[in-house]
């Protein structure tokens, strides 16, 4: 495994749409595994295949100690609100307001391509709103309502 470097806001691979994986492969599983271990290094709560730099449709998100590799996720009901502070690892140092669904229900498909649902509240589903939106090329400070501020560098960072 190996820490691969983030990219950063600015850089134009953020802003692709990515594609769709067919059939997971050996350089795909060690993709997967470095993503974990730079999320992890970062002290971030979800990362995407974009944010180092291949456009793939695949994330990782773990909030609290379960880590789900989402591969061609897709959100297939949320509902509620919560409004709230959201960073991300391509913008290190800093966060803003945004509103997400409070609860998020979606498909992928992990490791072995077996399609599973997961469902999330708070933080959760903004975490899985966030990284989709990331394979769309958008990014939370494309919606956050007021400036950006500061934040610590170990607080939570999608
Ligand atoms: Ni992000």
């Amino acid at each position: 495994m190996a820490i691969r470097n983030i990219r950063k806001i600015g850089d134009d691979i953020l802003r692709k749409k990515c594609r769709e994986v067919k059939e997971m492969t050996p350089k795909l599983q060690e993709l997967i595994d470095d993503m974990y271990e730079t999320m992890y290094e970062a002290m971030g709560v979800g990362l995407a295949a974009p944010q180092v730099g291949v456009l793939k449709r695949i994330v990782v998100i773990d909030v609290d100690g379960t880590p789900y590799t989402m591969i061609n996720p897709r959100i297939l009901e949320s509902r509620d609100t919560q409004k709230g502070g959201e960073g991300c690892l391509s913008l290190p140092g800093k966060a803003g307001v945004v509103t997400r669904p409070n609860y998020v229900r979606a498909e992928a498909w992990n490791e072995k391509m077996e399609r599973y649902e997961v469902e999330g509240t708070e933080l959760l589903a903004r975490a899985i709103a966030h990284e989709v939106e990331h394979l769309e090329g958008v990014l939370y400070v494309d919606h956050v309502e007021g400036e950006l501020y500061d934040v610590e560098a170990d607080e939570e960072d999608e």
